[in-house]
């Protein structure tokens, strides 16, 4: 769990951007982040009041800022999604996120008056981005957006040109020294701060200047079948069995297929053999971390589940009970293992060249509950089988996901 201080405030990110700069991507990727750590949060996307509410076809006419009915329309739907954040944060949400073009100084002033009558501290995140991502992004998000669902891709990108040049008529970025705000400059090329202080903005910041658009792929797999598998072990440092070399052979074909050796590739493990032996049949260059190993299990480290429940009859109630907060005597908990997964979840975020990390159950089930979002409490109940490749697309907001089962069966 983060720390908690009961005299800190609420936190609003509230994005700043015209359409198209990443401000929904941005939104998420700090969303899932924050809600991995185990902080409550939530995205207030006003697009979505507006779609909601009057439908999703308005053309580009109703962002036009000599649009007086057009102007109150949407000050109305801000103002809905930013009462709805702050009756949240109200009620215990701790981040919320603010997903809306918050362009001119007026409504951010607006913003930040209701958000200072809530108690509810303010750090604006200003996305800026030159035009060929902004060109990439009408393309790959905007043209699938509902908004468009009745044009061609020709008449959608054009409405959405038109809509950003309404914006840029009334645009004012954001430069008061007064305001905290982070400025991202094509999503992590530059990181501009601003009177932003604290634990938890510092390390937004941190993992902010980390997180860039590029798409590559990602995958997560637990080491082949071990000798401890078999029998029902848990930790320790095992062999791999004749079935988990099997399977290591078959990744290896498998990952040798789509990534040509021409291509540059980032393959982990961890320090524990089973994890190296898996990986090693790929013949591509790895890099051990520590923070990948499995779960540290303490006292019980070698022990099988039976012999926990006969044994420590008390350690396998608290467990059974509390799954995520639950340390092993002389060893982790899952809380304790997400926060060592940190590191790992930046580098995974700077990275951009197909990744595959060969770990174990409990650190991959970190790193996937990451990925999709999960918060915290789910993360140890995650399903993450043997001889199974989880293979993470980028899509435009999130991943798309596919499990392989690659062989061999186990019995
Ligand atoms: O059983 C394999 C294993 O990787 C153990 O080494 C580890 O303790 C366990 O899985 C983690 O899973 P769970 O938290 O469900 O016991």
């Amino acid at each position: 769990m983060p720390p908690q201080d009961p005299h800190t405030p609420p936190l609003a990110l509230v994005m700043v951007g015209l359409p198209a700069r990443g401000k929904t991507y941005i939104s998420r990727k700090i969303s899932r982040y924050l809600s991995w750590l185990g902080y409550q949060t939530r995205v207030f996307n006003v697009g979505n009041y507006r779609r909601a509410r009057l439908g999703a076809a308005q053309a580009h006419a109703f962002f036009d800022p000599t649009n007086a009915q057009g102007v109150e329309a949407r000050r109305q739907l801000a103002m809905a999604a930013l009462r709805d954040m702050l009756k949240w944060l109200k009620g215990g949400g701790q981040v919320g996120i603010y997903d809306a073009t918050n362009t001119t100084g007026e409504r951010r002033r607006l913003v930040l008056e209701e958000c200072g009558k809530a108690g509810v501290q303010v750090v604006f995140v200003e996305s800026i981005c030159d035009s060929a991502v902004v060109e990439a992004n009408i393309r790959e998000v905007k043209l699938g957006s509902p908004d468009y669902v009745d044009m061609t891709p020709e008449e959608a990108a054009d409405d959405f040109r038109a809509r950003i040049a309404h914006y840029e008529r009334s645009y004012e970025p954001l430069d008061d020294p007064e305001l905290a705000y982070v400025k991202l400059i094509d999503v992590g090329r530059q990181v501009v701060v601003n009177g932003v202080e604290g634990y938890l903005c510092a390390r937004l910041v941190f993992f902010l200047m980390n997180i860039h658009t590029d798409r590559r792929a990602i995958w997560l797999t637990r080491h082949g079948e071990s000798e401890y598998n078999v029998q029902n072990r848990i930790g320790g440092d095992p062999e791999l069995t004749a079935l988990g070399k099997g399977y290591a052979k078959n990744l290896a074909s498998y990952i040798q297929e789509r990534v040509p050796k021409s291509q540059e590739f980032v393959l982990w493990t961890s320090t524990l053999r089973r994890t190296w032996q898996t990986a090693e049949p790929i013949g591509r260059e790895l890099t051990q971390w520590r923070v990948l190993d499995e779960i540290d299990a303490g006292e019980c480290d070698g022990m099988t589940y039976d012999e926990i429940r006969r044994e420590r009859p008390e350690e396998f109630r608290a467990r059974a009970e509390d799954k995520l907060r639950y340390r092993y005597p002389r060893g982790e908990s899952y809380a304790d293992v997400i926060q060592r997964l940190e590191p790992v979840i930046v580098e995974l975020e700077r990275q951009k060249r197909p990744v595959l990390v060969v770990s174990h159950q409990g650190i991959i089930r970190g790193l996937y509950g990451y990925l999709i979002g999960r918060p915290q409490e789910e993360c140890p109940h995650i399903q993450v089988p043997l001889h199974t490749l989880i293979e993470m697309t980028p899509t435009a907001y999130g991943y798309e996901e596919r499990r392989i089962k690659l062989g061999p069966e186990l019995g």
